[in-house]
């Protein structure tokens, strides 16, 4: 396949986060506040077929993977159809799915089957009461998703965690813990600030390198590469097989080696997560575009992409929840 995507940084797209639906059974507070109705209109929600046509785009133009979002994914409708047609598409090997695991109990399986391979869980704590407090969920029935996802063979599983000081910033070796337990890798995450849910983000705040310096008390951090193209720097814990992963986009950003943009339910790729430059593809969509336009736009839309986000410095600029996206 000669035709690649290449943005004006020289970085090549080879990755889409794909959100398949802006909604959410859990309201964690750093991306969907308690109360929010703002969700989009179900006419604006593309349907598979238009979701068919956009990733194929991509795939032609060099996207080899594919990772699904929402929201909360596992809440659309049909999802396990919507997997195994994309895992149809030629010249996609990698699909994946982020999901927070309440409905995966009866998911895993069906999903599976639609060629869904490797699972990021968000898991902020394993304590009922916290977990509670930040996600307004049962952890119980969490815990029983990772472990049905895990019984019919997703692997790897990534335990996705959001350090927020104060909340759960004392609980990192008993997630640690669990992870090496069943055999998961822990990716500790710095709060972004996203929209309104923006100051909460920069009070919880913490930096993972204070945390990384901590776990080095303990244990010997071993750098290490493991598959997934994400942003994740990844270290082996001394002997053992265990494996952690730091997402500093805060502290220590990796913009330079971004290799990604996000679509949207509504049919908007937006270029960056931490600036609001978007395409939108809808409308050319649902005016009958042809292939060929098609692929033209996806190259100006990635002409586009931002060269790094500016949390640090306009932690305002994005107006959008982190739900939007998923990540
Ligand atoms: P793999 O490496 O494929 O396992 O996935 P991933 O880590 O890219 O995906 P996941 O959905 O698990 O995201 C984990 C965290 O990384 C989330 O908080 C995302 O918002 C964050 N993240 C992922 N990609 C980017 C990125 O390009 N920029 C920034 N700033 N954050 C990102
Ligand atoms: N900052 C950092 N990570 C976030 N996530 C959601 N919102 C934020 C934020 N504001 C994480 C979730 C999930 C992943 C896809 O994104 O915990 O695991
Ligand atoms: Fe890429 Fe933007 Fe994320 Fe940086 S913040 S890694 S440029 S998507």
């Amino acid at each position: 396949n000669a035709q690649t995507l290449t943005d004006p940084f020289g970085r090549h797209i080879a990755y889409l986060r794909l959100s398949v639906t802006d909604r959410c059974d859990l309201r964690c507070g750093y991306c969907l506040p308690k109360g929010f109705k703002g969700f989009e209109e179900p006419e604006h929600w593309l349907t598979f077929d238009e979701i068919y046509r956009v990733v194929g785009a991509f795939t032609a133009l060099g996207v080899s993977r594919v990772r699904i979002t929402g929201g909360e994914p596992l809440v659309r409708r049909n999802l396990p159809e919507l997997a195994a047609g994309l895992s149809a598409l030629p010249g996609l090997d990698d699909l994946s799915i982020s999901s927070n695991c309440t409905r995966m109990e009866s998911l895993a399986e069906p999903l599976y089957r639609a060629g869904v391979r490797r699972l990021n869980v968000s898991l902020d704590s394993l304590r009922p009461e916290v977990f509670k407090q930040v996600t307004g969920g049962d952890l119980d029935k969490v815990l029983r998703g990772i472990a049905a996802a895990r019984a019919v063979g997703f692997v790897p599983i990534r335990v996705n965690t959001v350090v927020m000081r104060g909340v759960n910033d004392e609980e990192i070796e008993d997630i640690l813990g669990y992870c090496a337990d069943n055999g998961f890798t822990l990716r500790l995450i710095e709060t972004m600030p996203m929209g309104a849910t923006g100051q909460a983000a920069r009070d919880q705040y913490l930096d993972l390198q204070t945390v990384r310096r901590r776990l080095e008390r303990r244990f010997t951090l071993i750098p290490d590469i493991l598959p997934g193209g994400g942003p994740a720097r990844y270290f082996r814990l001394g002997a053992t097989d265990t494996r952690i992963g730091f997402i500093t986009p805060i502290s220590q950003h990796f913009c330079e080696t971004c290799n990604r943009v996000r679509f949207t339910v509504d049919g908007t790729l937006y270029l960056c997560l931490g600036q609001e430059s978007s395409y939108a593809l809808r409308p050319l969509l649902r005016d009958g575009i042809s292939d060929d336009a098609l692929l033209d736009h996806l190259k100006q839309a990635i002409a586009l992409k931002p060269e790094r986000h500016e949390f640090n410095e306009r932690p305002e600029k994005v107006i959008r929840f982190m739900s939007m996206t998923g990540g």
